[in-house]
Order: C-alpha cells, then sequence, then structure tokens
C-alpha cells in the first residue's frame, strides 16, 4: 500500500518529545495520542484509515501541540517506511505506541486461513515490523509500549487474536531484554474498554463480560492512555518488559 504523509496544522516545537502511536485515527489510539498531546508530545498518528489526519488536527486544535497524521498500514513495509520518514523529520523521537489491532472473530472450526492470517499480520507483526525499523532511532531512554489483550489469556471464538495478543507478550520480554538498557520496552493488556471495537460485541455477550468485571463498568480510552504516558515517563524508569493489566480487576476472572 502506497502511505501518504501529511502534516496537521500545528506550531512546529522542536524541543518537544515525539511520540508514535498507531491506530491512532479512532478509539484507544486516539485516546493515548490526545494524551501525549495534552501533556506537550508531538504526537505522529498512524492508521490505515486517511481518517487518521482529521484526527490528528481535532488532536492539535484542541490541545495546541503538534500532530502529524500519517496514513500507513503498520503491517506493510511501506507503512513502517512512511512512519520513519515522519520521526525523522520531525526528531527527538522517544517513545512507540504498538497499539495498531484487529479482530476478525469465529468459532474454531469455522475459522478461515484468512482471518488467522490477518490478525496476526497486523497484532503481531505490525509491532514486530514497526520495532524492527524504529527502535534504532529512538533516543537513549527511549520506551515502546505494546497493547496486548485480556484476551491473550484465551477467549471463546478469538483464538487467532489470543494468540497474536500472547505471542505480543512472550516478544514484549524478549525484546525488553534485547533493547535494554538503552530502551525500555512494556506491553499492556486491556480488558473491555468502550470503543468501535467493543461496539460490535452483541449485548448478550457484552452484558455477560460486564457483569465479570470487579469495577462494574468498561475501561474508557483515557485510562489505557494513562498508564501508556506513565510507561512512556520517567516516572516509571525501572520498569521494563511487564505486563501490566487495566482491566478493572479481571485478571483472573474468564
Ligand atoms: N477495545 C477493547 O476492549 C480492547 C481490549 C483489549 C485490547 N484492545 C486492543 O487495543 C487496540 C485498540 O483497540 P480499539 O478498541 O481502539 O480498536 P478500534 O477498532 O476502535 O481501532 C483500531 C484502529 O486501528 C487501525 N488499524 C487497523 N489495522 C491497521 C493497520 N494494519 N495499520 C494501521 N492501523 C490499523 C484501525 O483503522 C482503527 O483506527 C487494539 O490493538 C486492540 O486489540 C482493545
Amino acid at each position: 500500500m502506497l502511505a501518504s504523509l501529511r502534516f496537521a496544522p500545528g506550531p512546529r516545537m522542536s524541543a518537544v518529545r515525539t511520540a508514535v502511536v498507531t491506530g491512532a485515527a479512532r478509539g484507544i489510539g486516539a485516546g493515548i495520542a490526545a494524551k501525549f498531546a495534552r501533556s506537550g508530545w508531538h504526537v505522529v498518528l498512524a492508521d490505515l484509515s486517511p481518517e487518521v489526519v482529521e484526527t490528528a488536527s481535532a488532536i492539535a486544535a484542541e490541545t495546541g501541540a503538534a500532530t502529524t497524521g500519517v496514513v500507513s498500514d503498520v503491517s506493510s513495509p511501506d507503512g513502517a517506511a512512511a512512519i520513519l520518514a515522519a520521526v525523522t523529520e520531525i526528531g527527538d523521537f522517544r517513545a512507540l505506541v504498538n497499539n495498531a489491532g484487529i479482530t476478525r472473530d469465529a468459532m474454531i472450526k469455522k475459522m478461515t486461513p484468512e482471518a488467522f492470517t490477518a490478525t496476526n499480520r497486523v497484532n503481531l507483526g505490525g509491532p514486530i515490523r514497526l520495532n524492527a525499523a524504529l527502535a534504532e532511532h529512538l533516543a537513549d531512554g527511549g520506551t515502546i509500549v505494546n497493547i496486548s489483550s485480556k484476551s491473550s489469556q484465551g477467549n471463546v471464538g478469538q483464538f487467532n487474536y489470543a494468540l497474536s495478543k500472547a505471542g505480543l507478550l512472550g516478544y514484549t520480554r524478549a525484546l525488553a531484554i534485547e533493547l535494554a538498557p538503552r530502551i525500555r520496552v512494556n506491553a499492556i493488556s486491556p480488558g473491555f474498554i468502550a470503543t468501535e471495537m467493543t461496539d460490535a460485541i452483541p449485548d448478550e455477550l457484552r452484558n455477560n463480560i460486564l457483569a465479570r468485571i470487579p469495577l462494574a463498568r468498561p475501561g474508557q480510552p483515557s485510562e489505557i492512555a494513562d498508564v501508556a504516558l506513565w510507561l512512556c515517563s520517567e516516572a516509571s524508569s525501572y520498569v521494563t518488559g511487564q505486563v501490566l493489566g487495566v482491566c478493572g480487576g479481571r485478571t483472573y476472572a474468564p
């Protein structure tokens, strides 16, 4: 896919730290991008969807921070190259949040090869490709955050997704050791978060999940963003190779 690069309006702030957030056109990624922008970061929002350019502009208008929208597929070489071009142009690259992800749910007997391959290509292949292309360009002390899922522990109708997100955890731990001490690498494992991805869940299943959350409500993208921002800050300077469950206490419940 040919990726295009666009710059949203906003002041250029060359002394400002730069963060890349993938899958940032909407949902959790947009929440993370907005939180980083409010904290003064220049955020590069990357997404397959051209809507990312409008999201980047809206965040720039709301926060006064500089943002850059990059239309790119994180699972393609061109996508990685477009994101690298953006951070090279902006400079002071300090954080990469691998958030882009997809679901292609089906029970095992009905799982198509396409659904199996697509989830792994994006959810696991995307972070692997981007980290390989971008990690060496992170400044010393930079951080990587991979967004996994509570479903990495297993979920009905999601063996492809569970596999990709569980793989991301092993990959996170291995990469943390490999990139230490220069770069810290951690993962967040969100539970049920209110986004378009979970809007697609049928009502009966949704109510069933909600009943099993100790904090008795869905999480918000901003609550994942708070943890991502912490993991990319000095406040977490001795934390690497870890997985943080942000799931309203549902860690050990099915
Ligand atoms: N919503 C939840 O409850 C929940 C729970 C656990 C984990 N997660 C994970 O959090 C992340 C964000 O989830 P969400 O709920 O915001 O999803 P979402 O579907 O609302 O948004 C995902 C974004 O990723 C983008 N995207 C998809 N494929 C891409 C690709 N190849 N390249 C670039 N961008 C791509 C989409 O265009 C979309 O904007 C995903 O990795 C998801 O697996 C979500």
